[in-house]
């Protein structure tokens, strides 16, 4: 079987990874892919925006399943169109990436089916949020309701804070801005909980611990992801429980009753309290770099499980999983999460020898003349398998120290809660 995979991230390399171990999978094609896919897979040179000139290239080459990656393709309607044209995607439709792509319609679903998140408020303009500010308990958490990237939300202690969060969103910093949602501030530990949906059935899909912001004893901007461990340290039976009953089964109901349905990948991004679990944000995709770091985990084929998923056959599969501790540090180029330099070449990339469990995912690299040269913030994915997580981090460091690349920097304590 041929399959595509939309995107160009560290995610991206893990999933063609995944798949190139599958004894379904013939062909890859990566678009527009990087550096690392490009070694497993055919990059493909398209805008992921265009779904005309995509869906020409997928029907040329006969490709069967198409996984999506990122979520602004799906919030866009990727899988309508795809569908409409019969292929077949792996990624789910427009209605239900309004989980991801509007975080109003998911505290609306929340509300209706009483799943539990953060109490909030829905402000029309700015006049109105200044009369709560005036008197709310802080800190509050005010955020933008569209796609931002992770960055449309701020964590405000104060009135003034809260003033300028508000005057940035209605400004038009995340695009156009109808609305903006206060929520209480939660006090707890994150938990990143992944699930995969035929529509039909669903089984989970590992936990994972992100850290969000670019610097050690997490300070500083918040990023896309420095590095994550799998599975949480935060896992039980009983939490597990609980997150199926109250946040994913209603949710999944919600959809129903909307008269659709979820395929793909689900991410719920939990805060724990006192294990108790509630929903902070939704993904319709997986995580990056929880991807990475889950993935070398599966022992089943993955290309079995997205060939089940697209053809509602997910209920005959068990997935197996290893109970190895995986932890991913992410090395970034300097600067990251504001300005950064690009095609800077990182020099001896080829001649890192790499052991069994281990794994280097691209993410922003770029070949060019048979060199490898960066080109994004998040650059490569160092992601280590073994029987603690100390040593997966160690070897972690020991790796990425062989680098030959004088523009990165990474965090070296990923894991810290873990590992102490
Ligand atoms: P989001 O994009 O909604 O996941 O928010 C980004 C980050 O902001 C989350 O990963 C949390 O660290 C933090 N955050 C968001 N909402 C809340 C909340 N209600 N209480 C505490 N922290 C929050
Ligand atoms: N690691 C956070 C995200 O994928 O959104």
């Amino acid at each position: 079987m041929k399959v595509g995979i939309i995107g160009s991230g560290g995610r991206e390399h893990a999933l063609c990874e995944a798949l190139k171990k599958s004894s379904k999978i013939s062909e890859i094609y990566c678009i527009p892919g990087n550096a690392g896919t490009n070694s497993i897979a055919e990059n493909v040179d398209l805008n992921i925006s265009d779904f005309e000139k995509l869906k020409s290239f997928i029907i040329k080459k006969k490709i069967e399943i198409v996984i999506i990656g990122p979520e602004k393709p799906l919030v866009e309607g990727i899988e309508d169109f795809f569908q409409k044209n019969n292929i077949k995607v792996f990624g789910p439709n427009k209605i239900a990436a309004q989980l991801e792509g509007s975080k109003i319609f998911t505290k609306k679903l929340c509300e209706k089916y009483k799943i539990p998140t953060a109490k909030f408020g829905i402000f029309e303009n700015f006049k109105q949020s200044l009369h709560f500010f005036n008197d709310c308990i802080y800190p509050i958490v005010i955020k933008a309701d569209g796609l931002a990237s992770g960055k449309g939300v701020y964590i405000c202690e104060d009135k003034n804070a809260s003033v300028e969060a508000a005057k940035e969103i209605f400004g038009g910093k995340f695009g156009k801005a109808k609305n903006i949602l206060i929520e209480e501030f939660l006090k707890g530990e994150e938990m990143s909980f992944f699930i995969i949906s035929d529509g039909k059935t669903y089984k989970t899909f590992g936990t994972a611990q992100d850290h969000k912001r670019a610097l050690e004893g997490d300070v500083g901007k918040n990023t896309g992801g420095m590095g994550a461990y799998s599975p949480s340290r935060l896992e039980n039976e009983d939490l597990n429980e609980k997150i199926l009953n109250r946040i994913i089964d209603p949710t999944l109901k919600g959809l129903n009753d909307l008269g659709t349905k979820f395929k793909g990948f689900l991410y719920a991004g939990l805060m724990i309290v006192d294990n108790e679990p509630f929903l902070i944000e939704y993904n319709v995709r997986m995580g990056d770099p929880e991807c990475q770091t889950i993935l070398p985990k599966l022992k089943s084929d993955f290309g079995e499980i997205i060939d089940a998923c697209v053809n509602e056959k997910l209920h005959l599969l068990k997935l197996d999983w290893s109970n190895d501790k995986s932890l991913c540090i992410v090395l970034c180029s300097k600067g990251y999460p504001e300005k950064y330099a690009n095609d800077i070449e990182i020099k001896n990339l080829k001649n890192i020898s790499l052991n069994h469990d281990e794994f280097v995912f691209h993410a922003g690299t770029q070949e060019k003349n048979s060199k490898i040269y960066s080109n994004g913030g998040r650059v490569l994915n160092f992601v280590i398998k073994s029987k603690e997580f100390k040593k997966s981090r160690e070897r972690a460091i020991q790796l990425i120290n062989e680098v030959d690349w004088e523009n990165g920097f990474f965090r070296r304590d990923i894991g810290h809660k873990v590992i102490g």
